[in-house]
């Protein structure tokens, strides 16, 4: 039996702080949720934040002796390229999704992942501190000068995907920038931010998606590895915690991501309804 290669979903830029490692733990329980195989690599050895969040789940689940659905995490601690993609074909077997974590910074393996991904998933906080390593602003105009080396680094490798994408039978590579712990930056900053980056997704080709609010839970839920999805481990929700569920939702249905076909339900044999077994027994239904 053959397996079709898992859909590679990579967190990704070369910033640290943005949210990389807490959207990725999100977005693989939530897929995990779904009913979807998740497998995770964490690429940041120093940080690995998402490994150690998958720890603390793991932890959980067991003092708790509870069921907590989430993503088979590894960290990937070789040299090569050829041993990442060794790890890659070992985790990701049978799996459907593939979550690759990157450190903030320019990495050999982080670049490698990226260029490879079928979902580069880029968050930016509402700065542009971070605009800034998509594409430099003019400083009057708040116009967009030139792209970043990432940004050039990301648009090569998405143009030499479309050429083989055919032939490899290989999906395109769908960028999305994801504005991540929106909701402190003030109105005008918004405005420039949204016109700049609007104007750069059409010249790069990148999607901009709503990310994470800013919120404190997302900070507090980490000693515990818990998510917001995970109703009923979390004790009293306060609405702000709803709508948050909410946007995390909101921000994985935006991924436009693959989903598994659910399994068919078993065959049952055909029932026969009440009317014919009426029939049948000559009573009334
Ligand atoms: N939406 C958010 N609201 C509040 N805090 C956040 C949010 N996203 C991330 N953080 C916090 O910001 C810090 C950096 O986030 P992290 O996901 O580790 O970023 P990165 O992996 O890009 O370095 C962490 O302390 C994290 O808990
Ligand atoms: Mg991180």
């Amino acid at each position: 039996m053959t397996f079709s290669a898992p859909h590679r979903i990579v967190f990704a830029n070369e910033k640290g702080g943005t949210g990389k490692s807490t959207t990725a733990v999100h977005v693989a329980v939530a897929l995990s949720y779904q009913g979807a195989k998740v497998a995770a690599i964490d690429l940041d050895v120093r940080q690995a934040t998402m490994h150690r969040y998958c720890e603390n789940r793991a932890e959980t689940a067991s003092r708790r002796k509870i069921d907590l659905p989430g993503p088979l995490c590894e960290v990937f601690d070789g040299s090569t390229v050829e041993e990442l993609e060794a790890q890659v074909a070992r985790l990701g077997q049978g799996m459907d999704f593939l979550i690759f974590d990157t450190p903030g910074r320019d990495d050999p393996f982080a670049r490698h992942v990226a260029t490879e991904a079928d979902t580069l998933v880029t968050p930016m906080n509402d700065s542009f501190v971070d605009f800034d390593l998509i594409g430099q602003v003019d400083a009057e105009s708040f116009k967009v000068r030139r792209l970043s080396f990432y940004a050039e680094l990301i648009w090569e490798a998405r143009l030499k995907r479309s050429r083989t994408a055919i032939e490899q039978q290989r999906r395109q590579m769908d960028w999305v920038v994801v504005r991540n712990r929106t909701g402190h930056s003030d109105a005008r900053n918004q405005r420039r931010l949204d016109q700049a980056l609007g104007e750069l997704s059409r010249r790069v080709g990148f999607r901009v998606s709503h990310g994470l609010s800013e919120r404190v839970v997302y900070r507090e839920l980490f000693p515990s590895g818990l998510t917001l999805l995970d109703k009923g481990h979390l004790g009293e929700l306060g609405t702000s915690h709803l709508v948050a569920r909410q946007e995390l939702r909101t921000l994985v249905a935006s991924l436009a991501l693959p989903m598994p076909a659910k399994d068919a339900p078993p065959i049952k044999p055909p029932n026969k309804s009440t009317a014919q077994l009426a029939l049948e027994t000559g009573k009334a239904a």
